[in-house]
């Protein structure tokens, strides 16, 4: 799948388009979540990920999201990014409603954790969870074990 944002903008799913170096660039040395992870994690993420979005502009990754899914009920949504340059002008919305209200992922449960862009997620149906349901995560082996105790502003190792 291929869409076209306006004529330098574009959406498109392949994993094979993916540029892992820019992708890693991001999630390892800006995002507030992945710091640290190596390149050879990063393409496993996305090589192990059901579905991946790119979003490219003249060509060039400026943004990506992926999903982990078993394609009937559930589908959980992680590493979300526009690059700086191109934030603010809707890019991260369309970069997200083409993973969750189309393709083979449209239409099911979804989750995701964030630390501030609940915003944007509202805007495409996502409410925070009922309180009276605990949210509960078993880390990554690997994780540090400040990241278990630090709340929520890490992925606990996602
Ligand atoms: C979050 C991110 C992907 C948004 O990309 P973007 O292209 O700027 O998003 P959009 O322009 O489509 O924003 C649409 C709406 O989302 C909301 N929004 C976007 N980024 C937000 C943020 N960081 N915090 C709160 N709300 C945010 C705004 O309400 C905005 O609506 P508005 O234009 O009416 O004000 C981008 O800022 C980013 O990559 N941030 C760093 C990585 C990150 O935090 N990823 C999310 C991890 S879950």
């Amino acid at each position: 799948m291929r869409r076209t944002l306006d004529d330098r903008f574009e959406l498109d799913d392949d994993p094979a388009r993916i540029d892992v170096l820019a992708v890693h660039a991001f999630i390892s040395g800006e995002s507030y979540w992945g710091k640290g992870r190596t390149l050879e994690l990063v393409e496993r993420t996305i090589s192990g990920s059901t579905r991946v979005v790119g979003l490219y502009h003249d060509g060039a990754q400026v943004g990506f999201a992926r999903a982990v899914s078993d394609r009937a009920m559930l589908a959980y949504m992680a590493d979300v990014y526009v690059l700086d340059a191109y934030r603010g002008r809707g890019l991260g919305v369309e970069l997200v409603r083409e993973l969750v209200d189309a393709g083979p992922l449209a239409g099911l449960f979804w989750m995701l954790h964030t630390r501030d862009a609940q915003a944007l997620y509202a805007k495409l149906g996502f409410r925070a969870g009922p309180i009276n349901y605990a949210v509960m995560e078993r880390a990554r082996k690997d994780a540090p074990p400040t990241s278990v105790e630090d709340g929520a502003h890490r992925h606990r190792g996602l």
